[in-house]
């Protein structure tokens, strides 16, 4: 848990699953509370980072290869941190964050064939001790995701550099984030994301809940034990 009254919130999950949706509904909710909230997404979500976010979306880094692209994604993510995460928490927000390291797992290190020893490396570097406490990861057949992704942009929107991969790269990010939520149970909450959306709503609240609860006192003494 991070020290100070701050707490970090990641959503995870292919695309579509509704991570930007849920994402406001959780901000609006929070910020009702009377909650100092701060919404972001990776890449980007910083000047530097937003700058490094066109070139990876639009395909430009992807001829020059997978680890050209995760070190672009961990100079943005560090970017990220420490000019607008960081500072954050330590004002004692709740920042919610679309997309975080877990995407770099996946995406880079699973279906990007990455060394995994690589990406520990740029994630350890990157990230800098700014683990979420929580990250809730969005599950959903990949196709469902991609159909509602598609519906969303319109029939004629172009897919970015991700989306437009074959569906069997997208169902092994599923299974990925669903191994990687389960191998690390304490930080990580799988949610059915195929129900209707106040359903899954209400599931995102009861994790967040869980930890907006935990004291700093105790969350110090489980940093400790760790
Ligand atoms: N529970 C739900 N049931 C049905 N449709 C949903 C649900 N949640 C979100 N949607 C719709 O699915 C589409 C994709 O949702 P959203 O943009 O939130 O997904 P995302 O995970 O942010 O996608 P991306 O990875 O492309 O950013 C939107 O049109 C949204 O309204
Ligand atoms: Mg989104």
């Amino acid at each position: 848990m991070n020290s100070s009254k701050g707490r970090f919130i990641t959503f995870e999950g292919g695309e579509g699953v509704g991570k930007s949706t849920q994402i406001h509904r959780l901000a609006k909710v929070l910020r009702r509370r009377g909650l100092d909230v701060l919404v972001t997404r990776e890449p980007g979500g910083s000047q530097g980072a937003e700058a490094v976010r066109n070139v990876l979306l639009s395909g430009a880094a992807e001829e020059f290869g997978v680890r050209m692209e995760a070190l672009l994604f961990a100079a943005a993510r560090s970017d990220h941190i420490e000019e607008v995460i960081r500072p954050a928490i330590e004002e004692g927000a709740i920042v919610l964050c679309d997309r975080f390291m877990d995407s770099s797992r996946v995406y880079q290190g699973v279906t990007g064939n990455l060394e995994p020893q690589f990406v520990n490396h740029l994630e350890r570097i990157a990230v800098n001790g700014m683990t979420p406490d929580l990250t809730l990861v969005l599950d959903l057949p990949a196709e469902t995701g991609l159909k509602r992704a598609k519906l969303r942009e319109g029939k004629n929107a172009a897919p970015d550099r991700f989306e437009k991969e074959e569906l069997a790269t997208h169902e092994k990010r599923r299974e990925a984030f669903v191994d990687l939520t389960r191998s690390e149970p304490d930080r990580c909450k799988l949610i059915n994301a195929g129900q209707a959306e106040d359903v899954v709503a209400l599931a995102i609240l009861n994790a967040v809940e869980d930890i907006l609860d935990e004291s700093v006192p105790q969350a110090a003494a489980q940093d400790g034990k760790a």
